[in-house]
C-alpha cells in the first residue's frame, strides 16, 4: 500500500505520517529532507542560493546516507535550513535529480534496518501529484498560517533557537507562496482533504485511519 500526505509546512504532515507508519506497518519518507539536504549542502559550503549549478551538482549527488547524516546537523531544520530548502526547491533541474531517488522507495519498501515494509507513506509537497501519482490513498493535510506559524515557533522555542513570531509568520507565507506557485504542488485531484486548524492531531489520526482500513479491505478483494 502506498499513502501520500501533501501539504504546507508545519500543517501536522510529519507527526501524522509517522503515527500511520507505525500502525500500518509503513516505510516513511519525509521528502522534504531531500530539499532540506542540498539547502544545507550549499550553506555548509559556502555557495548562494541562487547558484543553480551548484544546487543541482548536489542535488545529483545526493543519497540516503549523506542525507541522514547532514540530518543530524541543527541548522538542518533550522529557519535558515528551511529557507535554503525552500529555495533549492524552487529550481526545475534540483526537483528532477532527486525524482528518481523519491520514487525508486516505493518500489522497495524497507524501514532504516533494511527489514521489509507492507508499503511506503510518504509527505511533502508533491507527492501524490508527481512523485506517486498512482499511490492508493492521497491526503491533503492544511491549516491556517497563523497556526501553523504557531507550531513552528514553539518546535523552535522548544529546540532553544532564538526566533520570533512575527519573523516564523511571514516565513511560513513566502514559503507557501514558494512552495505552491509551482507545478504539480496543488492537491491531487483525488486526494481526500483535512484542516487541521481546529482538530487536533489525534482526532485526524482517528479520521485517517478509519479511511485507511477501509481502503484496505478494497485492496484486499
Ligand atoms: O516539509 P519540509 O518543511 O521539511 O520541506 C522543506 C521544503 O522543501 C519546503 O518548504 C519545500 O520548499 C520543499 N519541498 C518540496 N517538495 C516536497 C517536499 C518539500 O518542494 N515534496
Amino acid at each position: 500500500m502506498i499513502i501520500t500526505i501533501d501539504g504546507p509546512a508545519a500543517a501536522g504532515k510529519g507527526t501524522l505520517a509517522a503515527s500511520l507508519a507505525k500502525e500500518f506497518n509503513l516505510a516513511y519518507f519525509d521528502t522534504g529532507m531531500v530539499y532540506r539536504a542540498v539547502g544545507l549542502e550549499m550553506l555548509l559550503n559556502g555557495y548562494e542560493l541562487t547558484d543553480n549549478e551548484k544546487a543541482e551538482k548536489f542535488a545529483e549527488q545526493l543519497t540516503f546516507p549523506r542525507m541522514m547524516e547532514l540530518s543530524k546537523n541543527p541548522e538542518f531544520r533550522s529557519l535558515n535550513g528551511s529557507r535554503a530548502a525552500s529555495a533549492v526547491a524552487a529550481m526545475p533541474k534540483v526537483r528532477q535529480a532527486l525524482l528518481e531517488m523519491q520514487q525508486n522507495f516505493s518500489h522497495n519498501p524497507v524501514f532504516a534496518d533494511g527489514s521489509k515494509a507492507d508499503g511506503a507513506i510518504y509527505d511533502g509537497r508533491d507527492t501524490g501529484t508527481v512523485i506517486c501519482p498512482h499511490a492508493d490513498i492521497k491526503f491533503f493535510i492544511t491549516a491556517s498560517p497563523e497556526v501553523r506559524a504557531m507550531r513552528r515557533f514553539k518546535e523552535y522555542q522548544e529546540k532553544g533557537q532564538d526566533v520570533d513570531y512575527k519573523e516564523v509568520l511571514e516565513q511560513t507565507i513566502a514559503r507557501d507562496k514558494n512552495d505552491f506557485a509551482r507545478a504539480g504542488s496543488q492537491p491531487a485531484a483525488d486526494a481526500i482533504h483535512f484542516d487541521t486548524s481546529d482538530l487536533s492531531i489525534s482526532e485526524v489520526f482517528e479520521q485517517v485511519c478509519k479511511i485507511i482500513v477501509e481502503k484496505q479491505k478494497t485492496l484486499e478483494k
